[in-house]
């Protein structure tokens, strides 16, 4: 299977409110109230922006975040797992499972094509920054960090640090997607060219490789003004 195939179910970018099969099924927001923001309806086909569509069906051999999900689905009003089984529903505010911040992820091979990385976090309240790295060694092949309030704007930065020097900001973004105090998935995909970054199942943004050596990239790093309650390294069949 090519990466063109691989990445069928990769979501659309621009449209926050739709959803597609990926997600459904799969929605970790154990809060009964549907949060607008969050996918819902499945999206027959979504097809990476630019690429053609071959039709396949889903993200291929299943999805692969629902095998680290640790819960029944709270579709049917099972809500969010308690540890003792039962009839009780689960509190809107329902315990959430969360990591420690900052937190740091060992990535024994490096990072290569194909490699997923999905972070399942919450947003504090009145955040200034949330930052996710993926460092070589001392230098940042990929800083990602959305700025709440840079001057007023919401911007998401990316850049890469090599050498102790800052390179070029990129900034354009067409959507942002993080809420303060609101639950998210952000996925970002390795590809031999770029990584590419999906959240709440938008895609948002496209990074080339400015540090080729992917092997060499050895720690996911996340910090800054975040409650994270899951993160799963996958690879992409
Ligand atoms: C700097 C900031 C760094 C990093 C960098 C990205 O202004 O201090 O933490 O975000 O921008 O270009």
């Amino acid at each position: 299977m090519d990466l063109s195939d691989a990445l069928e179910d990769w979501p659309s970018g621009g449209n926050q409110s739709t959803g597609s099969g990926m997600w459904s099924g799969n929605n970790p927001n154990p809060n009964p109230n549907p949060n607008p923001t969050w996918p819902g309806q499945p999206q027959p086909n979504p097809t990476w922006p630019g690429q053609p569509s071959a039709g396949g069906p889903t993200w291929p051999g299943g999805q692969p975040t629902q095998p680290s999900w640790p819960s029944p689905q709270p579709t049917s009003g099972g809500g969010w797992p308690s540890p003792a089984p039962g009839p009780t529903p689960a509190p809107p505010s329902a315990p959430q499972r969360s990591l420690s911040v900052p937190y740091y992820h060992q990535l024994q091979n490096g990072v290569h094509d194909k490699m997923l990385i999905t972070i399942v976090g919450t947003v504090n309240p009145n955040p200034q920054k949330i930052t996710v790295d993926l460092n070589a060694g001392h230098d940042f092949a990929f800083h990602f960090n959305p700025r709440f309030n840079e001057d007023g704007h919401k911007v998401i930065v990316r850049n890469s640090c090599i050498g102790d020097k800052w390179g070029k900001e990129e900034r354009e973004i067409s959507n942002f997607p993080f809420v303060p105090g609101q639950r998210f998935e952000m996925k970002i995909l390795c590809t031999n060219t770029e990584y590419r970054v999906a959240v709440n199942n938008s895609h948002i943004v496209e990074y080339k490789h400015r540090l080729p050596n992917l092997r060499a990239i050895n720690r996911l790093s996340i910090y800054n003004d975040v409650t994270l309650h899951d993160v799963q390294v996958t690879r992409l069949p």
